[in-house]
């Protein structure tokens, strides 16, 4: 009888145990946006996934992003988050795996910014990171490629660039097409280091055979499907916008250099009303700076740096434009079935913690022809609809 009674007990306890388990596990569902704090996917645990950006395909919200440990080189890989309505995430795990000893992307090796983008033509999604070879710091300024039949992968890795070897830029001058070997580069600039050249062609230059260096990328597809790579390049002074293979997987090579020794990093563009517009920060490493913007009415170029487009202060660190709210651009996200309206996503680095590294996300339009990112310290999409009358976008 005692033994019967004792049964009954630890049914009992079993069954509230799971319940417990099954109530601590589940995140309260969300319906607002709080930039900076942390934000648990909806097993209640911080999203991993930084540096990221957001694929819309199918009814669905895909978030890829760096796993992050508590350094910043790459032990598992790329992780992958879905969601309905962008407050809400789901984990979906490692989408691209770190590969084993000697493989290009090696546990080790630094794996950034990824960003995935679907081919309507081969049925296929193709994520493109920055990839840094395990052991050389950031010297080897390569861009990896991935592909998938599923946006939730997994991504199968085929090969890294040097993007537009063998290729000049669109907009430079004839006098200034001329190779220079890694010895001819080196008589000229005479050990000086790359901000004291004065002329960035030379850099330019020196990678045309082996290919231009990647580092710090966005993707960015145009309403003609076109898609296009976008890196820091020339040892990080002036970006590349290189356009995409048909299949998204190569170089066509035809690129522009873009904002031309000005020093950008973080790049993410979007378009609005037949415009380009960007946003990027300066290079200081993981430690906050000033954010900009620039504007073009062609993807490759001219494009027109319109300053700082951030507005308040954010009261977690009572910083404000002058530090991007202590935050480093990632992806500008299109709001769908909203017009005019963009999730302006970034990145508060941790370096000591980086997997504790924050999100923010916040509204940002197109205001008498500038991009605008204004803090909020909570929000939802209805932020959209209120009346901004007068404006170009809302
Ligand atoms: C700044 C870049 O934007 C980050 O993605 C990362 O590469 C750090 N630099 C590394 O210092």
């Amino acid at each position: 009888m005692q033994e019967e009674i004792w049964m009954v007990i630890m049914k009992r306890l079993n069954l509230l145990i799971m319940l417990l388990i099954l109530f601590i596990g589940q995140a309260e569902a969300k319906d607002v946006f709080k930039p900076y704090e942390l934000w648990p996917d909806t097993d209640g645990l911080h999203i991993n996934a930084h540096g990221g950006g957001v694929l819309s395909h199918g009814g669905l919200y895909y978030w890829y992003g760096e796993f992050k440990d508590r350094g910043s080189k790459a032990n598992y890989g790329i992780a992958c988050y879905s969601s309905k309505d962008l407050y809400n995430w789901k984990n979906c795990g490692i989408v691209l795996k770190v590969g084993s000893r000697g493989s290009e992307i090696e546990k080790g090796c630094v794996m950034e910014r990824p960003k995935v983008i679907y081919n309507s033509k081969t049925k296929k999604f193709v994520m493109w990171f920055h990839l840094e070879l395990k052991g050389r710091g950031y010297d080897a300024a390569r861009t990896g490629v991935a592909i998938s039949d599923k946006a939730t992968g997994p991504f199968k890795y085929i090969k890294s660039y040097r993007p537009v070897a063998g290729h000049w830029p669109v907009d430079l001058d004839k006098d200034k097409r001329q190779a220079l070997s890694k010895a001819e580069f080196a008589a000229i600039t005479a050990g000086k280091e790359h901000w004291q050249l004065g002329k960035t062609e030379y850099l330019l230059q020196r990678d045309f055979t082996e290919g231009q260096m990647a580092r710090d990328m966005t993707l960015f597809v145009d309403d003609d499907g076109k898609a296009y790579h976008i890196s820091a390049s020339e040892e990080n002074q002036t970006l590349h916008i290189c356009q995409l293979s048909d299949d998204y997987l190569s170089f066509t090579g035809r690129y522009s250099r873009v904002l031309i020794g000005q020093s950008n990093e973080a790049p993410a563009i979007c378009k609005y009303k037949g415009k380009y517009y960007m946003l990027s920060s300066g290079c200081t490493g993981w430690a906050a700076n000033e954010a900009r913007s620039a504007m073009a009415k062609n993807i490759l170029g001219p494009w027109k740096p319109l300053g700082n487009p951030c507005r308040g202060v954010n009261p977690h660190n009572k910083l404000g434009p002058e530090k991007t709210f202590g935050a480093q651009s990632t992806y500008i996200l299109p709001v769908s079935g909203k017009d005019g309206a963009f999730i302006a996503m970034f990145d508060i680095w941790r370096p000591s913690n980086q997997r504790d590294s924050r999100y923010l996300w916040l509204p940002a339009i197109i205001e008498d022809g500038r991009l605008i990112v204004q803090w909020q310290d909570q929000w939802d999409l209805s932020w959209f609809d209120g009346d901004k009358s007068g404006k170009d976008s809302k």
